[in-house]
């Protein structure tokens, strides 16, 4: 759909519009007294999330905006696979969700004055090549006083299938050596450097190269900067939640991410990362974060 029709059937008056973003990219742009938004068609990715004019998700400055490639930092959605595809090498890493160009599927102002958005992909020739199945795939965003991000599947096929994912949020933190997530205590997880499987003692602090995945946790997460929370993270129907931050020597191998970028940001992701997640025809399966934002240390 062309700008002038995205915008006749979906702008909002003062609050919601789409333009053209970067790589004329298609994207939404929201902004509320309570918090201001931008995502990207492609991938319904979103980009910026901001709360008193304060930057809250991590985008890298040398982020690519192409057809071909994921946008680096932001909200990426790794769907119908998370991390390698399990049979096949060449099949792109995290799926095809967040290469692939989203229609808008409606766009609302709740009564409390915030904004619901839900972004559509559909099975195609091209992702059946990929993913042999029919699905309608489902990106939801709550924006308000917190954020809200959805991954919801149906199953338009007529065998079932199953699959895995994660809600791949890189926050925006001050300095990672001052950060801390808590709320793993106790966790039983995955060190992907490693393949080791260890247990998570007290809070989880960063002085290195981090990629684990935990298994279930049912209690909120925080993340504590200098002793202060300045986000709340709550999760639901994953049944792990992966903790990514790449430091120095893997950032230096990312073409599109700063050699120091790894000071500022923090990945927490809700996922469903087993093989245990299978949706039968005609249903649904739905995974999701929601977000509060604190004032950060520098405020
Ligand atoms: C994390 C994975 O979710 O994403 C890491 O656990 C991976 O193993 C990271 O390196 C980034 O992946 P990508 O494909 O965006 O570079």
């Amino acid at each position: 759909m062309q700008l002038e029709a995205l915008n006749q059937k979906f702008a909002i008056d003062n609050k919601v519009k789409i333009v053209n973003g970067k790589g004329n990219l298609t994207k939404v742009c929201v902004e509320t007294p309570m918090a201001s938004a931008e995502i990207y068609l492609h991938g319904a990715h979103m980009t910026s999330f901001r709360q008193q004019n304060q930057e809250r998700l991590w985008l890298s400055p040398i982020a690519l905006f192409q057809t071909d490639k994921s946008i680096r930092g932001g909200i990426p959605i790794c769907w119908p696979w998370f991390g390698p595809h399990s049979t096949n090498p060449n099949f792109p890493q995290h799926g095809f969700a967040r290469t692939s160009s989203f229609t808008v599927e409606s766009i609302e102002e709740n009564s409390n004055g915030e904004i619901a958005i839900a972004f559509l992909l559909t099975s195609d020739e091209k992702t059946r090549m990929l993913f042999p199945y029919h699905f309608e795939l489902r990106v939801k965003y709550q924006i308000g006083e917190k954020l809200g991000i959805e991954i919801d599947t149906r199953n338009t096929d007529e065998q079932a299938f199953s699959l895995s994912e994660a809600i791949h949020s890189y926050f925006k933190i001050e300095d990672i050596r001052q950060t801390h997530l808590t709320g793993l205590d106790t966790t039983v997880y995955i060190d992907k450097l490693t393949q080791q499987e260890k247990r998570q003692q007290g809070n989880l602090s960063f002085d290195g190269e981090t990629d684990y995945v935990f298994s279930k946790s049912n209690s909120e997460l925080l993340v504590e900067e200098a002793g202060k929370t300045t986000l709340r993270i709550n999760q639901q129907d994953g049944d792990s939640t992966v903790v990514w931050n790449p430091w120095i020597d893997k950032a230096k191998t990312m073409g599109d991410f700063p050699d120091d970028g790894y000071f500022n940001m923090l990945c927490v992701e809700a996922a469903n990362t087993g093989d245990n997640l299978i949706i039968k025809p005609g249903e649904s399966h739905a995974i999701t974060q929601q977000i509060s934002f604190s004032a950060s240390t520098s405020s």
